[in-house]
């Protein structure tokens, strides 16, 4: 049966100690919970590929570029929100661009939590519905991902996600003056 995933759809909840977050599909108007949330990862210095603050407007061609993506099936964009209505996590499966490829079996995953939130299984919990929803919604087969090297929490969650290190790209990572190795992995979806 096909699965259709509309911009603003609520997933479900997922339990956070006694808070109760909602997962759902990204949409237009998560510009401003979105530049806050990404804003806050690069002022701790997260190992992330964003390298600088955005501004609202290209915040919201970002958040615009999902939400069709999602429209088309291109990419599945899930926000985490918390009980004040703040973005708490961003997790998503994106398909390259290209049309009718080769490689339509294949997504790119990214994850964000907020860092109050952190450390209690809730990256593990949501990408694991993640995973289930984009095998369906997006076709796929396999998941690749990336981290810097020393992104111990990265690694820890994809290793327990059951991906597998397939290769590395030497200094593929820029932290401050400092280069860092990108390590590439695979998931195969059963
Ligand atoms: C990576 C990230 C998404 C993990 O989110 P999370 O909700 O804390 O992850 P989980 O609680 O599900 O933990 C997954 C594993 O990582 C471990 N872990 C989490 N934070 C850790 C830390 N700071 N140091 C060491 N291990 C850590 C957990 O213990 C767990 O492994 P274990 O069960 O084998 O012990 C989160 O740290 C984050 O958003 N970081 C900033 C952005 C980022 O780096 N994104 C990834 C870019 S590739």
């Amino acid at each position: 049966m096909q699965l259709n995933i509309s911009p603003g759809k609520k997933i479900g909840e997922v339990a956070f100690g006694k808070e109760k977050l909602i997962l759902r599909a990204i949409k237009l108007k998560d510009a401003e919970g979105c530049i806050k949330f990404f804003n806050k990862i690069i002022k701790e210095g997260a190992r992330v590929l964003l390298a600088e603050r955005v501004d609202l407007e290209a915040e919201k061609r970002w958040v615009k570029s999902k939400v069709e993506a999602l429209k088309r099936k291109r990419a599945l964009t899930l926000v985490l929100e918390n009980s004040n209505g703040e973005i708490c996590g961003i997790f998503e499966l994106r398909k390259r661009t290209m049309l009718k490829s080769k490689v339509d079996h294949v997504a790119e995953f990214a994850v964000s939590v907020d860092a109050k939130y952190r450390g209690k299984g809730l990256a593990t919990k949501v990408a694991k519905i993640l995973f289930k929803l984009g095998k369906k919604f997006l076709k796929l087969k396999l998941i690749r991902s990336s981290y810097a090297e020393r992104n111990i929490a990265s690694a820890k969650l994809h290793k327990k996600l059951g991906f597998k290190i397939t290769g590395r790209i030497p200094k593929g990572f820029k932290i401050g003056r400092k280069y860092e190795d990108e390590v590439l992995v695979v998931k195969e979806l059963e």
